[in-house]
């Protein structure tokens, strides 16, 4: 069998935040959000991050992109560990992983137009344009998730919500990730849309060559190469194994998904998010 190309391997991580602090300020009791939670990412490939609200997808996500710094275990990116990596390292990692949100409304600025919110991110990526450049990397970035060039001129409370989610991958899209963290997507979108985003995910990943972590409750969403499960959701799969609809198109690689205990096996080392 051919090695993997694993671009993102997370191993025994851990997410404790405290929850209560006793009169000295010791922390008495902590929600583990995360909870030795073991997981590759094969590059080019996508990864489900599958779970009910509350099990820690969020987290997951925010532990890798470094936005909270993980209680214990390693994420290795490239093979290098950047679980405890300095704000300068942070900086670049940033530059390569990508983070699209669930609500893309709150993470667009209100006050800037689509074509500046794309032109700010070009502009903070890694390579260096000159202003005309930096105007067609824009326009080749709208044209990239099919968005209308005059679409450059609204701002974000004039786009529909769909059209809010391709300006938020865009803007993702601009400094040339490798990785992309999806959380929820087009869990925000109404179903038509979310199958058109989905499809623009897809289409993107065979053109650019991305690896998306896509964290999701509705697998179907994410057409996972290979997925995490969280208890809960193992529970779900045991008590109806065989269901057509809600397990079978939880991965598009024919003969992949597989049902019961081995489907972990499918996403790397498996591990556990939080339950309940
Ligand atoms: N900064 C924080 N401080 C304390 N607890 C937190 C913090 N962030 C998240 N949590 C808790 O960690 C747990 C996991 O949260 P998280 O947002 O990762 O879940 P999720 O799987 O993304 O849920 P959803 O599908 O609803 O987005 C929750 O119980 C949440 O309340
Ligand atoms: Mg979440």
């Amino acid at each position: 069998m051919p090695e993997k190309d694993v671009l993102l391997k997370v191993e025994n991580l851990k997410m404790y935040f405290p929850a209560a602090k006793s009169l000295f300020g010791k922390t008495t009791s902590c929600v583990k959000a995360v909870d030795d939670v073991s997981f590759e990412v094969e590059k080019g490939k996508t990864f489900g991050l599958v779970g009910e609200s509350g099990c820690g997808k969020t987290t997951t996500g925010k532990c890798i992109l470094r936005i909270t710094n993980p209680t214990e275990g390693h994420i290795y990116y490239k093979g290098k560990d950047i679980s405890r990596a300095s704000k300068e390292e942070i900086k670049s990692i940033r530059r390569e992983i990508q983070l699209i949100f669930q609500d893309p409304y709150g993470s667009l600025d209100p006050r800037q137009s689509a074509y500046s919110i794309i032109k700010e991110a070009v502009v903070t990526g890694k390579e260096k344009y000159t202003e005309s450049e930096v105007a067609a990397r824009v326009k080749e970035l709208l044209e990239i998730v099919e968005l209308l060039p005059e679409m450059g001129d609204r701002y974000p409370h004039e786009m529909s919500g769909g059209q809010r989610q391709r300006l938020g991958i865009a803007r993702a899209l601009a400094c040339n990730p490798e990785l992309i963290v999806c959380d929820e997507p087009v869990s925000a979108l109404d179903v038509s849309i979310q199958a058109q985003v989905i499809n623009l995910f897809q289409s993107l990943q065979e053109r650019l060559g991305l690896t998306y972590a896509f964290a999701t409750w509705a697998p179907p969403q994410c057409l996972a190469h290979s997925i995490l499960l969280s208890p809960f959701c193992l529970v779900l799969l045991f008590l109806s194994p065989k269901h057509p609809t809600s397990w079978r198109p939880w991965s598009r690689a024919a003969g992949q998904m597989v049902t019961g205990t081995k489907l972990l096996d499918q996403g790397g080392a498996g591990g556990t998010f939080r339950s309940g």
